[in-house]
């Protein structure tokens, strides 16, 4: 029947943003036998099948998925492309992993063949894993940025990216001056921000690499351009804190050396947070600045354990990253597995409810996008993912004798994987399929 697509199955989402983790559950919509129908690359309904039935014309050809559970897309908060080819360098923590592995490889994206060779691998590792929108650093090459958005655009993804910046403490093939960080920087928003689902981020890569003439340029250009997002590190690893402070004596602390150039606020993004004060807690709340929690790479890289309660006792918006390549996955469940870990070591209880809504509604709010994504409401944007519970032997044992809903999201949760990713769907069009492998867009 003309453009309207319909599709049965299980859905769960969250209905509204919440305040507290005791909404949660309230919340969430677990819809067992439900009807999505979409139009346009939008959704126009989601009802339980008994209700839709009765007006269905008969005409519309249905889409059955029984043994499917539906969410919204995963939303993967903080990542760098660039650094998918060194996922998993071996034995170091923050500073020298960055000497020793994640400088040399960034270095060679001043090659548009290597750039838009490694985009398009990235962007098909996304939604390999359900991920269909990403909040993520290119390199300080311009045209490392240029191979993504257009790869971006291409696949109709929602996607928000920079150019990192950065103007000191690397190797001279990664440093620019800021007039020349300014001047690449301009380039790219005029050529990709708002161009279709894309967004341009202001990417200083973390207080260490950036001079405080660098970090005015970047105050400059989000004054002038207030729609545009912010992204960076704070307060990762113990020893950057030290050399932050030795770097920046005249500031009270990590967070006022991005708070006094006026980098944060609204559609500002901070990686990690492990080691802030009250002060910066409250500081950055009181900013609305929002926050991303990598739990793969935090413990990879041995950095320490995120204070979730610290989140919800300040209200601070908050999207869950892979941060691949010190991240091990860019599977989003796997990724929530590992917070749930984080949450044990100190005592703090993930509900399944709370890692779904960090990976969907929590990160769109977080990202100034719950208008347009992060769940079934009418008129939102349909990118989807279609889960498996019982992708492998041992799921399905394990999903068979589990009794509630709470119990089988939870596992899937705690043992799902790329093998749970069924189907991934941008704008209501499958663009992956575990089945077939990938199918090109258009298709
Ligand atoms: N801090 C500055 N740059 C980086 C990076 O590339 N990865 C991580 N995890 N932390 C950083
Ligand atoms: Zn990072």
């Amino acid at each position: 029947m003309n453009d309207i697509k319909a599709i049965r199955s299980s859905f769960f989402d969250f209905t509204r943003s919440v305040a507290d983790p005791s909404e949660l559950e309230g919340s969430a919509r677990f819809i067992e036998d439900g009807l999505l129908l979409l139009k346009a690359g939008k959704i126009i309904s989601l009802q339980s099948w008994n209700e839709a039935q009765a007006r269905l014309d008969p005409r519309l050809e249905i889409l059955h998925l029984p043994d499917n559970i539906i969410m919204p897309g995963f939303i993967d908060s903080h990542i760098h492309y660039p650094q998918t080819e060194m996922i998993g360098a071996d034995g170091e923590q923050l500073l020298d992993w960055l000497d020793h592995y994640t400088f040399p490889t960034e270095s060679q994206y001043h090659c548009p063949d290597r750039s838009a060779g490694m985009a398009s691998f990235f962007l098909d590792q996304l939604l390999r894993n359900g991920t269909t929108t990403a909040m993520v650093y290119g390199t300080v090459h311009a045209q490392s940025v240029d191979a993504l958005f257009a790869a971006a655009f291409e696949r109709h993804m929602r996607l928000i990216a920079g150019k990192v910046m950065m103007d000191r403490h690397a190797p001279d093939a990664l440093l620019e001056t800021p007039g020349q960080s300014e001047e690449a920087t301009r380039g790219l928003i005029a050529r990709w921000h708002n161009k279709g689902r894309l967004s341009y981020a202001l990417t200083p890569r973390f207080a260490p690499t950036s001079s405080p003439e660098l970090l005015a340029v970047v105050g400059r250009l989000r004054r002038e351009f207030p729609d545009l997002y912010l992204q960076t590190h704070l307060s990762e690893n113990t020893q950057e804190v030290a050399w932050v402070k030795a770097l920046f004596p005249e500031r009270v602390n990590y967070f006022d050396v991005y708070r006094h150039h006026g980098l944060t606020g609204r559609k500002s993004v901070f990686a990690h947070c492990l080691h802030l004060d009250e002060q910066e807690w409250r500081d950055l709340a009181h900013s609305r600045s929002a926050i991303a929690f990598c739990p793969t790479s935090n413990l990879f890289l041995g950095s320490g354990l995120f204070d979730l309660q610290k989140k919800w006792d300040w209200r601070i918006p908050l999207g869950i990253g892979t941060d691949v390549g010190a991240g091990t996955t860019f599977n989003l469940l796997q990724t929530l597995a590992e917070a749930y870990k984080v949450g044990q070591l100190r005592g703090y209880r993930l509900s399944v409810y709370e890692g779904l809504y960090h990976a969907t509604l929590g990160a769109a709010h977080a990202l100034s996008l719950d208008g347009v994504l992060g769940n079934f409401a009418p008129g939102k944007e349909a990118d989807f993912v279609v889960l498996d519970p019982r992708a492998t032997p041992l799921q399905r044992l394990r999903q068979a004798n589990s009794a509630t809903l709470r119990e089988r999201l939870f596992l899937l949760m705690i043992l799902g994987d790329d093998r749970t990713i069924y189907q991934t769907w941008i704008q209501g069009k499958p663009v992956y399929r575990r089945d077939d492998d990938e199918i090109k867009q258009g298709a």
